[in-house]
């Protein structure tokens, strides 16, 4: 068997002016694919590139006063700094003003013409120029671009036409038949009924402008910019030279990502271009949302554009990668707000990941000399951990395979949160100041060094500027084999005796932080676990209502519970409640309280409680909520 290959592309973009935060987020999936495929052992080849033809370029570059090569000159070199800082690891970036491409695209159209499936007419329709899209008549909405709304040009002209009706039926049965070839399955569906409404011939060539690749048989005509663009994915990988050899090892695609503008030319067009040319489709086209910003979708016009650059130099490439990737739900639009973007960062970045990090350094330095020591025996608690971790990979992998970035890296975060709380749970400090607790300290310790290795080894596609920088904090920069996918197989990679190296915090704080540099405070002071964010409608799922305690009684033979008898308006309660260290029983008959009253029951020492009353911890100390004004029994919270 020879290697497993692995081929993603993003859409090659326009370079009419630079690249937004939304261009950002495809080149990031693609990415993040690309960089987990490699780690997966597969042969990847990652194609990203610019789509530089058309009547629309031509006009900017006219407006600035260049020549349309050199305008394009200057802007590709923009996307290519911005990929640069983005960590972006692409294979080949393919323009299609290189003669690699224009060749390509030359032979193509000389095939499907030899086919018989390009004829020469007359055109009459209208025309988006900054879609380079056309449109019938019926197409249009009120007059104007059905897909972005601007007006459109009425063009009359002898043209060369793809038969790409003829294709309708195949194209339509190879969709039902392959479920996995448009995806996500609500684009699929849009597609079908796009479909069944009847495909008409494709106007593919112009002759009203020249900034594109001559028609081989006519050199008055330049080929339709979607044409041209399209074929990227395989002028790329030499199809039609004398050296097929990528195009052979590579094709077809595994996926092309795509934002959902452009599904249709990917699911429709090119598959019945490659049908007529005798080429395979490729498996899969994958269509994301957009990244809509205050205002809708970025535009020039609205001036909310967001500039990925700007973001980069405040915030980095890791956090930008993270945020666009966590942020986006499956197959759906997502928002950009730097609010947003730093509470991410915050929360998720600095506090969870980063913090976790600190927090295990600092104490490795503190109570082992700086050492990761050797686990002995291991307990509940950490089998548990154990488990999360265990788990985790395998939810990353099966979550990537379908796209679903925020899935996979919440997914990581919940290792993450699983070891803060094994913190928590196990008090390292504690268990420092009892000297016979040092084998039970030294496991803890490890397998919080453990823990991080294994979410940073999974966060590796995600943000590949950050596992350096652990490795180095961790003392395991050498360690090569422990840094790779398979190593998360076995629990326990770290050789003890490797020495820490407290580093900078991975994620700085954005409002200024304050206890970075003090290891007694960042050792024990609770990071403030944040949890994952809900909707309205998953906090609606709670029933929260206002309890009066008519009886309560000390629970035998503990010292921190009691039983309440609780009047919820309509019915009675028995309820037990941690609270015995807190409140005497006869400090409670009275009042009136907050409850959860959807909780599934549970049996404690015998007695089911039904309910849980809320309180406000900190600390030791712990303080019932009790409604600020009158309200009877029963009354709801929300
Ligand atoms: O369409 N949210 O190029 P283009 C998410 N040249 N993704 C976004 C986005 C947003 N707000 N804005 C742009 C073209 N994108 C053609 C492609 S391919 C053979 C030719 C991303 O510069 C998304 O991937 O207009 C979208 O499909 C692409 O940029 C459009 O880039
Ligand atoms: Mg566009």
């Amino acid at each position: 068997m020879g290697q497993k290959v692995f081929y993603v592309t993003t859409p090659i973009y326009y370079p009419s002016d630079r690249l937004h935060i939304g261009h950002a987020l495809t080149t990031t999936m693609a990415d993040t694919l690309a960089r987990y495929k490699r780690m997966r052992g597969y042969d990847v080849f990652f194609l990203t590139g610019s789509d530089e033809h058309g009547q629309k370029i031509q006009r900017k570059a006219r407006e600035a006063g260049l020549e349309p090569q050199a305008y394009v000159d200057r802007i590709v070199a923009t996307f290519k700094e911005l990929w640069r800082r983005l960590d972006i690891s692409y294979d080949d970036f393919i323009r299609t003003t290189e003669e690699r491409h224009k060749k390509v695209v030359q032979e193509l159209f000389r095939r499907i013409y030899e086919k018989g499936d390009i004829y020469k007419s007359q055109y009459e329709g209208w025309y988006c120029t900054p879609c380079e899209t056309f449109f019938t008549e019926r197409q249009l909405k009120d007059g104007n671009c059905p897909d972005c709304g601007r007006p459109v040009e009425l063009v009359k002209e002898e043209s060369y036409f793809f038969r790409m009706s003829k294709y309708a039926d195949r194209l339509l049965k190879y969709i039902e038949e392959h479920p996995e070839f448009i995806q996500p399955p609500s684009r699929r569906n849009e597609m079908i009924n796009f479909i069944k409404g009847g495909l008409e011939d494709l106007c593919i060539s112009r002759t009203t402008f020249d900034w594109g690749i001559p028609v081989p048989i006519d050199p008055k005509h330049v080929i339709y910019v979607w044409f041209d663009a399209l074929t990227n994915y395989i002028s790329a990988l030499g199809y039609g030279t004398d050296d097929e050899s990528l195009f052979k090892k590579f094709w077809p695609a595994a996926v092309h990502l795509v934002g959902k503008d452009i599904v249709r030319f990917h699911t429709v067009i090119w598959p019945t271009i490659l049908m007529s040319a005798g080429i395979e489709l490729p498996k899969k086209v994958f269509g994301h949302g957009w990244l809509l910003v205050e205002g809708g979708k970025m535009s020039k016009s609205k001036g909310n554009v967001v500039d990925p650059m700007l973001l980069i130099d405040r915030y980095g490439s890791d956090a930008i990668r993270y945020f666009l990737l966590r942020e986006m739900p499956y197959g759906a639009d997502g928002y950009y707000s730097e609010e947003a973007l730093i509470q991410r960062y915050n929360s998720d970045l600095a506090n969870d990941y980063g913090n976790l990090l600190n927090r295990t350094v600092a104490m490795i330095e503190k109570f082992c000399d700086g050492v990761i020591p050797e686990p002995s025996e291991e307990n509940e608690l950490d089998r548990e951990l154990k488990g999360v971790a265990e788990r985790v990979p395998e939810e990353v992998e099966q979550a990537l395979e379908n796209f679903e970035f925020a899935r996979a890296l919440s997914s990581i975060w919940q290792l993450i949160g699983r070891a803060n709380k094994y913190i928590e749970e196990t008090a390292p400090w504690a268990l420092a100041r009892e000297p016979e607790k040092r084998p039970r300290l030294n496991t803890v310790l490890y397998n919080l060094a453990e823990s991080i290795r294994q979410a940073t080894v999974l966060c590796s596609p995600f943000m590949p500027g950050v596992p350096p920088r652990v490795w180095e904090q961790l003392g395991i920069q050498d360690d090569a084999h422990i840094h790779t996918w398979d190593s998360l197989k076995t629990w326990g990679g770290i050789p003890p005796g490797r020495r820490v190296k407290r580093g900078a915090p991975l994620f700085p704080r954005i409002e200024a932080g304050k206890e970075e540099d003090n290891v007694a405070e960042t050792v024990q002071v609770d990071a403030g676990q944040r949890k994952e964010e809900i909707t309205i409608e998953e906090f609606s799922r709670l029933e929260l209502k206002v309890a009066e305690v008519i009886a309560a009684e000390r629970v035998p033979q503990t010292d921190k519970l009691l039983k309440l008898e609780v009047n919820l308006g309509t019915e009675r309660r028995t309820v037990v409640a941690g609270v015995a260290q807190h409140y005497r029983p006869e400090d409670l008959v009275g009042k009136k309280v907050v409850m959860v009253a959807n909780l599934k029951p549970a049996k404690l020492r015998g007695i089911v409680s039904q309910g849980m009353v809320l309180a406000a911890v900190e600390g030791d100390k712990l303080t019932l909520i009790v409604p600020e004004g009158d309200v009877s029994p029963g009354a709801q919270v929300r």
